[in-house]
């Protein structure tokens, strides 16, 4: 089967350049998107084809429709950032196209090709470059996904599906800045379990992580701290977002156990935080861990970590039990040397010494 080529057919209509402009001043996150999208649709037998830049709209979706029922659906997230000369730039795409695939696996889904998936996001950008903001953090949000097109209510494994991207301006993740947030650990419900969902990209892990949120806001929390779900004390991740624990000069990420997403700022990290000198390893931490080595001083600081929301503080920490202030409360300075360093990598004011950028 050969890999098609993108047909442009691009918007008549698209948004003024003053009404585009109103929009970047202050984009928020994921409420406004761009001119065009990619679709690009897969049939059992005949495989990718029909892949087309259009201008962004509605689907028509028949009540039928598989992923309504059943979930067949995964996504990713990247950005694309303006470069210091103009031009543009997304940080490891490769890097998304091969979690895509690997969520395609586990959700019985076809593997959209590397080269494709790269193609259709830089198509995408190359399109709808005025809409990637000029300035600091800001950046044009991807979010490629695949979802089962098929009609029926028959429990398998569909045999026609839609992939898109689309691409949405954004600003800061949390409102604000870069504010600690105070999380939850969960204790009442789970994420995932070994052998399920976890380390995939599909919706339904968003769907079951709903409620929990619901309960951290009820707990005067920002998010939810996941931990496993056989002793409900070992730390996995966040709701978007991988978690580090700094201890002075070592910083520690919990180990990919199958059940957690294996985040590409989590992998990137790694490498950053030995480039600057750190000591930086992938380990297992109990709940009691985080609280005993933050009353003893040794646990100096603790952060999350995503496309979306770059690298976020911790603050304060609650449970059914127990309620503590991580450090000082406030955003610490390993946190922020390093959310320094991927930022500058990320909008090309640093080099680029492990060819992580992918200029379009
Ligand atoms: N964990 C979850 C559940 C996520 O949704 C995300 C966001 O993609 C991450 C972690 C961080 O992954 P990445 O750094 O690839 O954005
Ligand atoms: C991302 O960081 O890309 C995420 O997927 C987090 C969230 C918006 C789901």
């Amino acid at each position: 089967m050969t890999t098609p080529t993108i047909e442009l057919k691009p918007s008549s209509n698209p948004l003024s350049d003053a009404e585009r402009e109103a929009i970047l001043a202050s984009p928020g996150f994921g409420r406004h998107f761009t001119d065009h999208m990619v679709t690009i649709k897969w049939t059992e037998g005949r495989g990718w084809h029909d892949a087309e830049l259009v201008p962004y709209a509605p689907l028509s979706i028949d009540p039928a429709n598989m992923t309504l029922h059943y979930a067949q659906t995964i996504f990713e997230g990247l950005k694309a950032y303006r470069q210091p000369d103009g031009t543009v730039a997304t940080f490891r795409p490769e890097a998304n196209a091969a979690r895509f695939q690997a969520s395609a696996r586990r959700m019985a889904m076809p593997e959209l090709p590397v080269e494709l998936f790269i193609e259709a996001c830089d198509a995408l950008i190359k399109q709808d470059r005025a809409w990637v903001p000029d300035s600091g953090e800001a950046s044009l949000y991807l979010r490629p996904f695949m979802f089962a097109s098929e009609v029926g209510l028959g429990v398998r494994p569909a045999n026609e599906f839609l992939f898109i991207v689309i691409a949405s301006p954004a600003g800061a993740y949390f409102p604000g800045g870069v504010k600690p947030v105070s999380v939850w650990l969960s204790e009442d419900y789970v994420r995932a379990v070994k052998g399920g969902t976890g380390a995939a990209k599909t919706g339904g892990n968003y769907a079951a992580s709903l409620v929990a949120q619901a309960q951290a806001a009820s707990h005067g929390c920002d998010q939810v701290v996941w931990l496993d779900a056989v002793e409900h004390r070992w730390i996995e991740e966040m709701g978007g977002m991988n978690l580090y624990f700094v201890y002075g000069d070592r910083i520690v990420t919990p180990e990919l156990t199958g059940s957690l997403l294996p985040g590409i700022t989590r992998d990137s990290l790694l490498t950053i935080a030995r480039d600057l000198g750190y000591t930086a390893e992938e380990g297992r931490l109990t709940t009691e861990d985080w609280q005993r080595d933050n009353a003893n001083g040794t646990l100096t600081e603790v952060f999350a970590c995503g496309t979306a929301a770059v690298i976020t503080p911790v603050g304060s920490v609650k449970s059914e039990g127990a309620n503590w202030i991580q450090g000082d409360g406030e955003p610490g300075s390993v946190t922020m040397r390093l959310r320094k360093a991927l930022l500058e990598l990320q909008t090309g004011q640093a080099a680029d010494t492990h060819g992580w950028m992918h200029p379009l």
